[in-house]
């Protein structure tokens, strides 16, 4: 089987899609190569992520694993979601083939750009580098063969 177990799960039954109205940051990226782009929408309370919806439009692979990283931020810190990477997102899924792996860095790299939104619109101050790939090549990872 090409796709694992949970892959297929979250691809078939997406958690957490939709839209938040007044979203206190929204992050949207896209794959210049495949055309895919997600979009992901935060409420934050104090430090903490209390909500999280997406929007994918995306390959099966974008779609499973925006799914699972919504799961694995809803809850957390802003620190702590800084910290999901793609590769922590396709093991939470048991893996993903190799020319797919490009696929869930779109998911990383959308959190990130929904907490730099945050960040922005209440003049928090942050390190550049937390966020150096965004609005670049974020894309264009070794991992991607698209
Ligand atoms: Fe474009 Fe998967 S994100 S092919």
């Amino acid at each position: 089987m090409l796709y694992s177990a949970k892959v297929m799960d979250h691809f078939t039954n997406p958690r957490n899609v939709g839209i938040i109205e007044n979203a206190d940051g929204v992050g949207e990226v896209g794959n210049a190569k495949c055309g895919d782009i997600m979009k992901i929408y935060l409420k934050i309370d104090g430090n903490v992520i209390t909500d999280v919806k997406f929007n994918t439009f995306g390959c099966g692979s974008a779609i499973a694993t925006s799914s699972i990283a919504t799961e694995m931020i809803k809850g957390k810190t802003l620190s702590d979601a800084l910290t999901l990477s793609n590769r922590a997102v396709v093991e939470a899924l048991d893996g993903l083939p190799p020319q797919k792996i490009h696929c869930s860095v779109l998911a990383e790299e959308a959190v990130k750009a929904a907490v730099k939104d945050y960040y922005d619109r209440n003049s928090i101050e942050y390190d550049d580098k937390i966020f150096k790939n965004l609005n670049g090549c974020a894309h264009c990872h070794d991992s991607c063969s698209v």
